[in-house]
C-alpha cells in the first residue's frame, strides 16, 4: 500500500511538473537524464545486450549490428518519439534535443537537421532505420544530444 501511494505521489508529481509543452503537434513531456538511465536499462534487457555492448553503449559506441539498432529503437520508443509504424516524430525529437528551458522553433536550422536525419534513412527494417537516423542525429548534434538525449 505504501508502495503504491509513493507510485501515485510520484505519478502526481510529474504530471505536475514544469516541463510541459503543448503545441499544435500534440503534447510532449521533456525525458530527464533518469528516464534516460531507466530506458538504457529497460532497452539493454529488452534486446539482450551483451554486457560487452552495455559498456560501449556507456562509452558513447554504437556498433552497426542487429542487436545495436534495436536497442537504438527501444530507448527511441521509450522517449516517446519513435514507433515501428509512424518513424519519428520530429517535433518532438526537436523538443527534447533542445531541452526544457528552451523554445523550441521548428522553423530553425536545427529542426531542417532532424527532418534530414529522420527521412533519409528509410531502407531496412525499423530498428535499421532508428539506428540510422539515431546516428545522424549524433553526427549533427553531439554537443546537445551529449548533455540531453545520450543514448
Ligand atoms: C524561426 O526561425 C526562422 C528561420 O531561422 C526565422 O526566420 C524565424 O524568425 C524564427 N521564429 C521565431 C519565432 O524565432
Amino acid at each position: 500500500m505504501k508502495v503504491l501511494i509513493v507510485f501515485l505521489v510520484g505519478v502526481a508529481f510529474v504530471l505536475a511538473g514544469p516541463h510541459h509543452e503543448h503545441g499544435h503537434e500534440g503534447h510532449y513531456e521533456i525525458k530527464s537524464h533518469d528516464d534516460l538511465v531507466s530506458y538504457r536499462t529497460a532497452c539493454a534487457e529488452k534486446v539482450h545486450a551483451t554486457e560487452d555492448l552495455v559498456e560501449k553503449y556507456k562509452k558513447w559506441q554504437f556498433p552497426d549490428d542487429a542487436v545495436t539498432h534495436c536497442y537504438m529503437a527501444c530507448v527511441f520508443e521509450k522517449f516517446g518519439f519513435y514507433d515501428a509504424e509512424h518513424g519519428f516524430d520530429v517535433h518532438k525529437v526537436h523538443m527534447q534535443l533542445a531541452g526544457p528551458s528552451v523554445h523550441v522553433n521548428h522553423s530553425d536550422e536545427m529542426h531542417q537537421k532532424i527532418v534530414d536525419c529522420a527521412e533519409s534513412h528509410k531502407e531496412g527494417d525499423s530498428c535499421a532505420k532508428a539506428y540510422h537516423a539515431g546516428m545522424c542525429f549524433m553526427n549533427a548534434n553531439l554537443r546537445l544530444v551529449q548533455h540531453s538525449v545520450q543514448v
